[in-house]
């Protein structure tokens, strides 16, 4: 699943790595409607992002995926399916990143895992970091290209560095 696709760039990538499982995209593609610093919000209104993101998910994925068009807030109250993998990159607020995550807390299988983003941006990293209990260097993947990229698995309630979950009984 993921929340904040835009025009798929990271979707594109997901759906295919993930093949021939179904990925859940929701956005509302309307930009950041809270945060009137991003920009992103003019953007949208320019263009047709939705339209572009399904030319960019038709010709570059296999069709595993369904689109949620709503504010993963609203969408969210009515979704009832456990969560395997959760990518995050919708508004970069403290708030709305401490929900998604508050939210999916109660939605995630018992072994999961949860990314997004742009650690570095807006307050990613801080809201990620106090709801994880995780440090700056156990969130982020090494490697060129990943300098942005936050992930975590999770067992239970409990949040690990992406390769140091422990194995059933020794948690
Ligand atoms: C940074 S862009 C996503 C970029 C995309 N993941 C990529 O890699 O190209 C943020 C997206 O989050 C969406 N978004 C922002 N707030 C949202 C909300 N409350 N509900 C659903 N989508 C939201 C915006 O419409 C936008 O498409």
């Amino acid at each position: 699943m993921e929340i904040g696709c835009w025009e798929g760039q990271s979707t594109t990538v997901i759906t295919n790595g993930f093949a021939p499982e179904i990925i859940h995209c929701v956005d509302h593609w309307k930009g950041d409607l809270t945060n009137p610093h991003s920009g992103v919000a003019a953007k949208a209104s320019e263009r047709d992002v939705h339209a572009q993101f399904q030319i960019n998910m038709q010709e570059g994925t296999a069709g595993n995926y369904v689109t949620h068009n709503c504010d993963w807030a609203v969408w969210a109250k009515s979704w009832t399916e456990p969560i395997r993998f959760l990518h995050l990159d919708a508004e970069h607020t403290y708030d709305q990143v401490t929900a998604q995550l508050r939210w999916a807390e109660t939605s995630l299988t018992e072994i999961a895992v949860i990314c997004g983003d742009d650690f570095n941006q807006g307050s990613v990293g801080e809201a990620v970091m106090d709801h994880t209990g995780l440090t700056r260097p156990q969130l982020r993947l090494p490697g060129p290209g990943s300098s942005n990229v936050w992930a975590t698995s999770v067992r239970g309630t409990k949040c690990y560095p992406l390769h140091e979950l422990p194995r059933s009984g020794e948690f």
